[in-house]
Protein backbone atom coordinates (compact mmCIF):
# COMPACT_ATOMS: atom_id res chain seq x y z
CA UNK A 1 0.00 0.00 0.00
CA UNK A 2 1.02 3.49 -0.84
CA UNK A 3 -0.76 6.70 0.46
CA UNK A 4 0.21 9.13 -2.61
CA UNK A 5 0.39 5.60 -4.91
CA UNK A 6 4.08 7.00 -5.87
CA UNK A 7 4.89 3.65 -6.85
CA UNK A 8 2.14 2.77 -8.83
CA UNK A 9 2.04 2.12 -12.46
CA UNK A 10 -1.75 2.47 -13.23
CA UNK A 11 -1.82 3.19 -17.84
CA UNK A 12 0.05 2.79 -20.39
CA UNK A 13 0.57 5.93 -22.27
CA UNK A 14 1.69 7.30 -25.91
CA UNK A 15 1.31 11.04 -24.50
CA UNK A 16 3.92 12.30 -22.14
CA UNK A 17 6.82 10.91 -20.10
CA UNK A 18 8.11 12.57 -17.36
CA UNK A 19 11.67 11.26 -16.29
CA UNK A 20 12.17 12.51 -13.17
CA UNK A 21 15.82 11.67 -12.30
CA UNK A 22 17.50 13.12 -15.76
CA UNK A 23 14.62 16.02 -15.78
CA UNK A 24 13.26 15.86 -18.49
CA UNK A 25 9.48 16.06 -19.81
CA UNK A 26 8.87 14.36 -23.22
CA UNK A 27 5.67 14.90 -25.05
CA UNK A 28 4.67 12.17 -27.63
CA UNK A 29 8.42 11.79 -28.92
CA UNK A 30 9.69 15.54 -28.29
CA UNK A 31 11.54 16.69 -25.61
CA UNK A 32 9.94 20.24 -24.56
CA UNK A 33 12.93 21.76 -25.80
CA UNK A 34 12.15 20.96 -29.38
CA UNK A 35 8.55 22.33 -28.30
CA UNK A 36 8.40 24.83 -26.06
CA UNK A 37 9.09 28.32 -27.50
CA UNK A 38 8.72 27.21 -30.93
CA UNK A 39 5.40 25.51 -31.13
CA UNK A 40 2.22 27.02 -31.42
CA UNK A 41 -0.57 25.64 -28.68
CA UNK A 42 -2.62 24.18 -30.92
CA UNK A 43 0.12 22.06 -33.32
CA UNK A 44 0.51 20.61 -29.71
CA UNK A 45 -2.90 20.04 -28.83
CA UNK A 46 -3.25 18.36 -32.48
CA UNK A 47 0.11 16.26 -31.80
CA UNK A 48 -1.73 15.19 -28.13
CA UNK A 49 -4.98 14.23 -30.20
CA UNK A 50 -3.23 12.16 -32.92
CA UNK A 51 -4.96 9.04 -32.96
CA UNK A 52 -7.81 9.88 -30.81
CA UNK A 53 -9.98 11.20 -32.81
CA UNK A 54 -10.79 9.89 -36.27
CA UNK A 55 -11.69 13.17 -38.58
CA UNK A 56 -8.34 14.86 -36.96
CA UNK A 57 -8.07 18.01 -39.22
CA UNK A 58 -4.30 19.06 -40.49
CA UNK A 59 -4.72 22.17 -38.87
CA UNK A 60 -6.45 22.38 -35.33
CA UNK A 61 -6.07 26.22 -35.17
CA UNK A 62 -9.52 26.93 -37.27
CA UNK A 63 -11.93 24.35 -35.48
CA UNK A 64 -10.67 25.45 -32.02
CA UNK A 65 -11.37 29.45 -33.35
CA UNK A 66 -14.81 28.46 -33.98
CA UNK A 67 -14.98 26.04 -30.81
CA UNK A 68 -14.56 29.58 -28.95
CA UNK A 69 -16.69 31.60 -30.58
CA UNK A 70 -19.38 28.85 -30.00
CA UNK A 71 -18.59 28.59 -26.09
CA UNK A 72 -18.98 31.95 -25.78
CA UNK A 73 -23.03 32.06 -26.22
CA UNK A 74 -22.37 30.43 -22.49
CA UNK A 75 -21.03 33.07 -21.44
CA UNK A 76 -24.15 35.10 -20.71
CA UNK A 77 -24.84 32.62 -18.29
CA UNK A 78 -22.36 33.51 -15.78
CA UNK A 79 -23.78 33.77 -12.57
CA UNK A 80 -22.65 37.01 -10.46
CA UNK A 81 -23.06 34.88 -7.03
CA UNK A 82 -19.39 33.29 -8.63
CA UNK A 83 -17.89 36.60 -9.17
CA UNK A 84 -16.85 36.67 -5.32
CA UNK A 85 -15.44 33.25 -5.20
CA UNK A 86 -12.10 31.62 -6.78
CA UNK A 87 -12.14 32.24 -11.08
CA UNK A 88 -11.85 28.52 -11.08
CA UNK A 89 -15.56 27.68 -9.69
CA UNK A 90 -16.77 29.99 -12.41
CA UNK A 91 -14.80 28.95 -15.55
CA UNK A 92 -15.59 25.54 -14.27
CA UNK A 93 -19.32 26.63 -13.58
CA UNK A 94 -19.38 27.67 -17.10
CA UNK A 95 -17.22 24.69 -18.68
CA UNK A 96 -20.21 22.41 -17.11
CA UNK A 97 -22.95 24.02 -19.19
CA UNK A 98 -21.09 22.39 -21.74
CA UNK A 99 -22.58 18.97 -23.65
CA UNK A 100 -20.70 15.38 -22.60
CA UNK A 101 -19.50 13.63 -25.70
CA UNK A 102 -16.59 11.86 -27.23
CA UNK A 103 -16.19 13.46 -30.47
CA UNK A 104 -13.97 16.13 -31.70
CA UNK A 105 -16.53 18.67 -31.52
CA UNK A 106 -16.66 18.12 -27.45
CA UNK A 107 -13.17 17.93 -27.83
CA UNK A 108 -12.46 21.17 -29.07
CA UNK A 109 -14.95 23.14 -27.14
CA UNK A 110 -13.81 21.98 -23.53
CA UNK A 111 -9.95 22.95 -25.19
CA UNK A 112 -11.47 26.34 -25.73
CA UNK A 113 -13.48 26.65 -22.40
CA UNK A 114 -10.91 27.27 -19.89
CA UNK A 115 -9.76 30.05 -22.14
CA UNK A 116 -13.09 31.51 -22.98
CA UNK A 117 -14.58 31.48 -19.57
CA UNK A 118 -11.58 32.45 -17.72
CA UNK A 119 -11.44 35.79 -20.24
CA UNK A 120 -15.05 36.69 -19.31
CA UNK A 121 -14.80 35.58 -15.31
CA UNK A 122 -11.94 37.76 -14.75
CA UNK A 123 -13.29 40.62 -16.43
CA UNK A 124 -16.72 40.08 -14.67
CA UNK A 125 -14.68 40.54 -11.07
CA UNK A 126 -13.36 43.68 -12.41
CA UNK A 127 -16.91 45.11 -13.37
CA UNK A 128 -16.39 45.01 -16.92
CA UNK A 129 -17.60 43.40 -19.71
CA UNK A 130 -16.62 40.25 -21.96
CA UNK A 131 -14.75 40.72 -24.72
CA UNK A 132 -16.18 38.07 -27.80
CA UNK A 133 -13.27 35.77 -29.73
CA UNK A 134 -11.67 37.09 -32.82
CA UNK A 135 -11.67 33.94 -34.75
CA UNK A 136 -9.07 35.72 -37.23
CA UNK A 137 -6.35 35.36 -34.41
CA UNK A 138 -4.36 32.48 -33.24
CA UNK A 139 -5.81 30.84 -29.55
CA UNK A 140 -2.79 32.24 -27.56
CA UNK A 141 -3.38 35.80 -28.97
CA UNK A 142 -6.73 35.62 -28.35
CA UNK A 143 -6.56 34.79 -24.71
CA UNK A 144 -5.00 37.88 -24.11
CA UNK A 145 -7.32 39.79 -26.24
CA UNK A 146 -10.23 38.57 -24.60
CA UNK A 147 -8.47 39.45 -21.32
CA UNK A 148 -7.33 42.86 -22.18
CA UNK A 149 -9.92 44.07 -24.77
CA UNK A 150 -7.14 44.88 -27.11
CA UNK A 151 -4.59 43.19 -29.30
CA UNK A 152 -1.34 41.62 -27.82
CA UNK A 153 2.06 42.19 -28.86
CA UNK A 154 3.48 39.09 -31.16
CA UNK A 155 6.01 38.74 -28.28
CA UNK A 156 3.71 38.36 -25.65
CA UNK A 157 1.02 35.95 -27.41
CA UNK A 158 4.28 33.69 -27.63
CA UNK A 159 5.27 34.08 -24.18
CA UNK A 160 1.72 32.54 -23.12
CA UNK A 161 1.98 29.83 -26.42
CA UNK A 162 5.12 28.88 -24.54
CA UNK A 163 3.56 28.77 -21.18
CA UNK A 164 -0.02 26.42 -22.97
CA UNK A 165 2.62 24.11 -24.75
CA UNK A 166 5.00 24.03 -21.32
CA UNK A 167 2.31 22.66 -19.52
CA UNK A 168 0.42 20.51 -21.94
CA UNK A 169 0.54 17.27 -20.71
CA UNK A 170 2.65 16.03 -17.68
CA UNK A 171 2.54 11.80 -17.22
CA UNK A 172 -0.17 10.99 -14.50
CA UNK A 173 -0.01 13.62 -12.49
CA UNK A 174 -3.34 14.25 -9.88
CA UNK A 175 -5.80 16.13 -12.82
CA UNK A 176 -4.60 13.82 -15.28
CA UNK A 177 -5.80 10.70 -13.39
CA UNK A 178 -8.71 12.25 -12.26
CA UNK A 179 -9.69 12.84 -15.73
CA UNK A 180 -8.63 9.36 -16.58
CA UNK A 181 -10.94 7.53 -13.73
CA UNK A 182 -13.75 9.53 -14.98
CA UNK A 183 -13.39 8.58 -18.14
CA UNK A 184 -12.71 4.75 -17.59
CA UNK A 185 -16.74 5.31 -16.25
CA UNK A 186 -17.33 6.22 -19.71
CA UNK A 187 -19.10 9.62 -18.79
CA UNK A 188 -17.44 11.70 -21.45
CA UNK A 189 -14.92 14.21 -22.26
CA UNK A 190 -16.44 16.86 -20.12
CA UNK A 191 -17.36 14.82 -17.28
CA UNK A 192 -13.25 14.26 -17.42
CA UNK A 193 -12.61 17.69 -18.01
CA UNK A 194 -14.59 19.22 -15.33
CA UNK A 195 -12.86 16.15 -12.58
CA UNK A 196 -9.98 17.57 -13.58
CA UNK A 197 -10.22 21.37 -13.30
CA UNK A 198 -11.34 20.28 -9.86
CA UNK A 199 -8.11 18.61 -8.85
CA UNK A 200 -5.84 20.79 -10.23
CA UNK A 201 -7.31 23.35 -8.03
CA UNK A 202 -5.34 22.47 -5.06
CA UNK A 203 -2.63 24.60 -4.01
CA UNK A 204 -0.88 21.22 -3.91
CA UNK A 205 -0.83 20.41 -7.89
CA UNK A 206 -1.94 23.47 -9.91
CA UNK A 207 -2.86 26.31 -7.03
CA UNK A 208 0.67 26.89 -5.73
CA UNK A 209 1.62 29.84 -8.30
CA UNK A 210 -0.74 32.47 -6.75
CA UNK A 211 1.23 32.27 -3.53
CA UNK A 212 4.36 32.37 -5.24
CA UNK A 213 3.36 36.00 -5.92
CA UNK A 214 2.15 36.61 -2.50
CA UNK A 215 5.69 35.49 -1.37
CA UNK A 216 7.17 38.04 -3.74
CA UNK A 217 5.45 40.56 -2.63
CA UNK A 218 5.77 39.66 1.47
CA UNK A 219 9.50 39.31 1.04
CA UNK A 220 10.28 43.03 -0.98
CA UNK A 221 13.71 43.16 -1.21
CA UNK A 222 16.25 40.52 -2.32
CA UNK A 223 18.19 41.51 0.95
CA UNK A 224 15.06 40.76 3.34
CA UNK A 225 14.89 36.87 0.98
CA UNK A 226 16.87 34.80 3.38
CA UNK A 227 15.16 36.10 6.81
CA UNK A 228 11.95 35.69 5.41
CA UNK A 229 12.56 31.82 3.99
CA UNK A 230 13.99 30.85 7.09
CA UNK A 231 11.49 32.33 9.56
CA UNK A 232 8.71 30.38 6.80
CA UNK A 233 10.63 27.30 7.16
CA UNK A 234 10.80 27.56 10.79
CA UNK A 235 6.68 27.89 11.06
CA UNK A 236 6.78 24.72 9.35
CA UNK A 237 5.41 26.20 6.20
CA UNK A 238 6.16 24.86 2.51
CA UNK A 239 8.24 26.78 0.57
CA UNK A 240 6.04 27.94 -3.16
CA UNK A 241 6.96 26.74 -6.18
CA UNK A 242 9.94 24.40 -5.13
CA UNK A 243 9.67 20.76 -4.79
CA UNK A 244 8.32 17.74 -6.85
CA UNK A 245 6.67 14.31 -6.36
CA UNK A 246 8.65 13.30 -9.43
CA UNK A 247 11.31 15.55 -10.30
CA UNK A 248 14.62 14.95 -8.39
CA UNK A 249 16.18 17.36 -10.27
CA UNK A 250 15.33 20.41 -11.69
CA UNK A 251 11.67 20.99 -13.74
CA UNK A 252 12.81 21.14 -17.26
CA UNK A 253 8.94 23.15 -17.05
CA UNK A 254 11.29 25.90 -14.92
CA UNK A 255 13.70 26.24 -17.41
CA UNK A 256 11.13 26.83 -20.43
CA UNK A 257 9.27 29.57 -18.86
CA UNK A 258 12.28 31.42 -17.59
CA UNK A 259 13.94 31.59 -20.85
CA UNK A 260 10.11 32.81 -22.00
CA UNK A 261 10.22 35.22 -19.10
CA UNK A 262 13.33 36.55 -19.69
CA UNK A 263 12.24 37.37 -23.61
CA UNK A 264 9.40 39.44 -22.56
CA UNK A 265 11.41 41.14 -19.90
CA UNK A 266 12.57 43.00 -22.57
CA UNK A 267 9.74 44.08 -23.65
CA UNK A 268 6.27 44.61 -22.69
CA UNK A 269 4.85 43.62 -19.58
CA UNK A 270 7.42 42.53 -16.64
CA UNK A 271 7.95 45.29 -13.86
CA UNK A 272 11.94 46.48 -14.07
CA UNK A 273 14.09 44.48 -12.37
CA UNK A 274 11.28 42.17 -11.40
CA UNK A 275 13.19 38.93 -12.90
CA UNK A 276 16.13 39.61 -11.31
CA UNK A 277 14.71 39.77 -7.79
CA UNK A 278 12.58 36.83 -8.59
CA UNK A 279 15.99 34.98 -9.49
CA UNK A 280 17.90 36.23 -6.03
CA UNK A 281 15.42 34.76 -4.33
CA UNK A 282 15.06 31.64 -6.28
CA UNK A 283 18.93 31.26 -5.47
CA UNK A 284 18.38 31.83 -1.60
CA UNK A 285 15.87 29.40 -1.10
CA UNK A 286 17.52 26.66 -3.10
CA UNK A 287 20.58 27.42 -0.78
CA UNK A 288 18.26 27.78 2.23
CA UNK A 289 16.13 24.26 1.47
CA UNK A 290 19.48 22.76 0.72
CA UNK A 291 20.62 23.26 4.27
CA UNK A 292 17.55 22.51 5.52
CA UNK A 293 16.70 18.98 3.79
CA UNK A 294 19.86 17.91 2.77
CA UNK A 295 18.64 14.20 2.50
CA UNK A 296 15.48 15.33 -0.29
CA UNK A 297 16.27 17.02 -3.42
CA UNK A 298 14.37 20.06 -3.66
CA UNK A 299 14.75 21.80 -6.50
CA UNK A 300 12.09 24.82 -8.54
CA UNK A 301 9.16 23.67 -9.73
CA UNK A 302 7.16 25.06 -12.90
CA UNK A 303 5.09 27.55 -10.51
CA UNK A 304 7.67 29.82 -9.83
CA UNK A 305 8.44 30.68 -13.32
CA UNK A 306 4.72 30.13 -14.31
CA UNK A 307 4.17 33.33 -11.84
CA UNK A 308 6.69 35.53 -13.13
CA UNK A 309 5.27 34.95 -16.85
CA UNK A 310 1.85 35.16 -15.90
CA UNK A 311 2.44 38.16 -13.72
CA UNK A 312 4.24 40.15 -16.84
CA UNK A 313 1.38 39.15 -18.88
CA UNK A 314 -1.48 40.78 -16.64
CA UNK A 315 -3.26 37.62 -15.55
CA UNK A 316 -4.46 38.37 -11.31
CA UNK A 317 -2.69 36.21 -9.63
CA UNK A 318 -6.26 34.58 -8.89
CA UNK A 319 -6.43 33.40 -11.99
CA UNK A 320 -3.17 31.85 -12.42
CA UNK A 321 -4.84 28.03 -11.89
CA UNK A 322 -7.22 28.51 -14.90
CA UNK A 323 -4.64 29.65 -16.93
CA UNK A 324 -2.84 26.45 -16.36
CA UNK A 325 -6.52 24.89 -17.02
CA UNK A 326 -6.05 26.32 -20.50
CA UNK A 327 -2.81 24.53 -21.63
CA UNK A 328 -3.42 21.33 -19.22
CA UNK A 329 -7.12 20.65 -21.08
CA UNK A 330 -5.53 19.14 -24.26
CA UNK A 331 -3.85 16.58 -22.14
CA UNK A 332 -6.69 15.81 -19.92
CA UNK A 333 -8.81 15.47 -23.52
CA UNK A 334 -6.21 13.30 -25.22
CA UNK A 335 -5.79 11.10 -22.06
CA UNK A 336 -9.35 10.58 -21.58
CA UNK A 337 -9.65 9.12 -25.32
CA UNK A 338 -6.85 6.75 -24.27
CA UNK A 339 -8.07 5.48 -21.25
CA UNK A 340 -11.21 4.93 -23.12
CA UNK A 341 -9.57 2.77 -25.94
CA UNK A 342 -7.18 1.11 -23.16
CA UNK A 343 -11.34 -0.01 -22.33
CA UNK A 344 -10.51 -1.04 -18.67
CA UNK A 345 -12.69 0.67 -15.65
CA UNK A 346 -9.91 1.88 -12.91
CA UNK A 347 -10.92 0.36 -10.05
CA UNK A 348 -8.26 0.16 -7.51
CA UNK A 349 -8.93 -1.78 -3.73
CA UNK A 350 -8.53 -0.63 -0.45
CA UNK A 351 -7.68 -2.28 2.90
CA UNK A 352 -10.54 -1.73 5.35
CA UNK A 353 -8.79 -0.27 9.07
CA UNK A 354 -11.90 0.66 11.01
CA UNK A 355 -13.47 -1.59 13.55
CA UNK A 356 -15.20 -5.11 13.07
CA UNK A 357 -18.60 -5.61 13.58
CA UNK A 358 -20.01 -6.41 16.76
CA UNK A 359 -20.84 -9.90 17.15
CA UNK A 360 -24.64 -10.54 16.29
N1 LIG B 1 9.24 23.71 1.00
C1 LIG B 1 9.71 23.19 2.14
N2 LIG B 1 9.80 21.88 2.38
C2 LIG B 1 9.38 21.05 1.41
C3 LIG B 1 8.89 21.53 0.19
C4 LIG B 1 8.82 22.91 -0.01
N3 LIG B 1 8.35 23.45 -1.13
N4 LIG B 1 8.54 20.49 -0.58
C5 LIG B 1 8.81 19.38 0.12
N5 LIG B 1 9.32 19.73 1.34
C6 LIG B 1 9.72 18.84 2.41
C7 LIG B 1 8.49 18.29 3.14
O1 LIG B 1 8.12 19.10 4.23
C8 LIG B 1 8.95 16.92 3.57
O2 LIG B 1 9.65 17.02 4.78
P1 LIG B 1 9.45 15.91 5.93
O3 LIG B 1 9.91 14.62 5.30
O4 LIG B 1 10.29 16.39 7.05
O5 LIG B 1 7.97 15.88 6.24
C9 LIG B 1 9.95 16.51 2.48
O6 LIG B 1 10.38 17.72 1.85
C10 LIG B 1 9.32 15.60 1.45
O7 LIG B 1 8.10 16.18 1.05
P2 LIG B 1 6.86 15.35 0.48
O8 LIG B 1 5.60 16.01 0.93
O9 LIG B 1 7.03 13.88 0.72
O10 LIG B 1 7.06 15.55 -1.04
P3 LIG B 1 5.93 15.37 -2.09
O11 LIG B 1 6.55 14.63 -3.18
O12 LIG B 1 4.66 14.82 -1.57
O13 LIG B 1 5.64 16.90 -2.40
C11 LIG B 1 4.92 18.84 -3.41
C12 LIG B 1 5.56 17.47 -3.63
C13 LIG B 1 3.49 18.64 -2.87
C14 LIG B 1 4.87 19.57 -4.72
C15 LIG B 1 5.76 19.63 -2.37
O14 LIG B 1 7.10 19.74 -2.82
C16 LIG B 1 5.16 21.01 -2.07
O15 LIG B 1 4.27 21.11 -1.22
N6 LIG B 1 5.68 22.09 -2.74
C17 LIG B 1 5.15 23.41 -2.55
C18 LIG B 1 3.86 23.59 -3.37
C19 LIG B 1 4.11 23.68 -4.87
O16 LIG B 1 5.02 24.36 -5.32
N7 LIG B 1 3.25 22.97 -5.61
C20 LIG B 1 3.31 22.93 -7.08
C21 LIG B 1 3.91 21.65 -7.54
S1 LIG B 1 4.16 21.59 -9.28
C22 LIG B 1 2.66 21.18 -9.94
O17 LIG B 1 1.79 20.63 -9.35
C23 LIG B 1 2.38 21.52 -11.28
Amino acid sequence: MSDGLEDVVAANTVLSEVDGQRGVLIIRGHSLDELAGRTRFEEVARLLFDGFFDDLPADLAPGLAAARREVFAEVSALDTGLLDRNPVEGMRALTARLADGDDLATALRLLAAPAVFTAAVVRAQAGQAPVAPDISLGHAADILRMLSGKAPSAQEAAALDTYLVTVSDHGLNASTFAARVIASTRAGLTSAVLGGISALKGPLHGGAPGPVIEMLDEIGTPGQARAWIEAALARGDRLMGFGHRVYRVRDPRADALKAAVRRLDDGAGARPGRIAFAEAVEAAALAILKEHKPNRPLDTNVEFYTALLLEALDFPPSAFTCVFAMGRVAGWIAHAREQVAAGRLIRPQSVYIGPAPLAA
